[in-house]
């Protein structure tokens, strides 16, 4: 079951600068929510928050219904939260599966003893893992390049094995941070099918964070706008993309009264 995501009057600031400003909204479980805006809106800030790589100065996020602000990040990775990067970091020495397999580090059974004394019923989870993240890789068009090392790939190529790695964890919470950019057209709709998939197979609530908005048109059931790190708007993915405001937050004022 895909899982509830609410944020409360959310602020976040580096010194002097409101980063965050009293945002809130509600995504429900199995939803795909697209969060848009310009650069420098607040997007992967406020990624940063819920993952909890970042602390927020005031508010509150409740994951099912429970408080995480300040939650370190492997702890909500433990209760079924995954992203992927803006700027994906990948072991680069390391091949494709094993970057895939540093996403199941929150599933492995057993504590450093049994890591240590690597008994049977580690190896066998080990090898169940490895037939999975293969089979991600499959389904994700990337079984080919299992083996190659990391920095062999492009940078396109790495947002799918980020997807991957976050997959293999399980989550019930997935943050997709720009994940079409810098991908050839072709290969956008190769991954708008893909995470309509990851939905209907997983029951995995999405949220994406995305400048393409065919791939938000497509995908999503609701879109929050973001400018200046205040919530611009909230509704369906067409309300946003014909509303004045968001025309003038994107491209600036003139344009946005042509259109009106
Ligand atoms: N660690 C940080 N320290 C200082 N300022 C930051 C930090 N992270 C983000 N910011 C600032 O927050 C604003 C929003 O950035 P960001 O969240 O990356 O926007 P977006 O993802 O929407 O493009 C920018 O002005 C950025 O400089
Ligand atoms: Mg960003």
């Amino acid at each position: 079951m895909g899982a509830q995501l609410r944020l409360t009057d959310l602020n976040l600031r580096f010194g002097g600068i409101k980063v965050l400003n009293d945002v809130g909204f509600e995504v429900e479980p199995g939803q795909i929510f697209g969060l848009v805006g310009p650069n420098g809106a607040g997007k992967t800030s406020l990624f940063n928050c819920i993952s909890g790589h970042y602390r927020p100065s005031s508010g509150s996020i409740t994951i099912d219904g429970e408080e995480v602000l300040g939650t370190a990040p492997a702890t909500l990775a433990r209760h079924g939260l995954a992203r992927t990067f803006q700027h994906p970091a990948l072991q680069l020495q390391a091949t494709v599966l094993e970057n895939v397999l540093l996403g199941a580090h929150t599933r492995l059974s057993g504590g450093p003893v049994e890591w240590a004394l690597r008994l049977p019923r580690l190896a066998r989870s080990e090898r169940e893992l490895r037939i999975e993240a293969l089979t991600l890789l499959e389904r994700n068009g990337l079984g080919w390049a299992a083996h190659r090392r990391a920095d062999e790939l492009s940078h396109g190529l790495h947002k799918g094995v980020e997807l991957c790695r976050a997959l293999l964890s399980r989550p019930k919470l997935l943050l997709l941070d720009e994940p079409a950019a810098g991908l050839p057209h072709s290969e956008v709709e190769q991954l708008i099918e893909t995470v309509r998939r990851i939905r209907h197979d997983d029951d995995i609530t999405v949220v994406v964070v995305e400048h393409h908005m065919g791939l938000i048109a497509a995908l999503t059931d609701r879109v929050v706008v973001l400018d200046h790190g205040a919530k611009l708007m909230e509704g369906a993915a067409a309300e946003a993309q014909s509303d004045p405001r968001v025309i003038e937050a994107y491209i600036g004022k003139d344009a946005a009264d042509d259109v009106a």
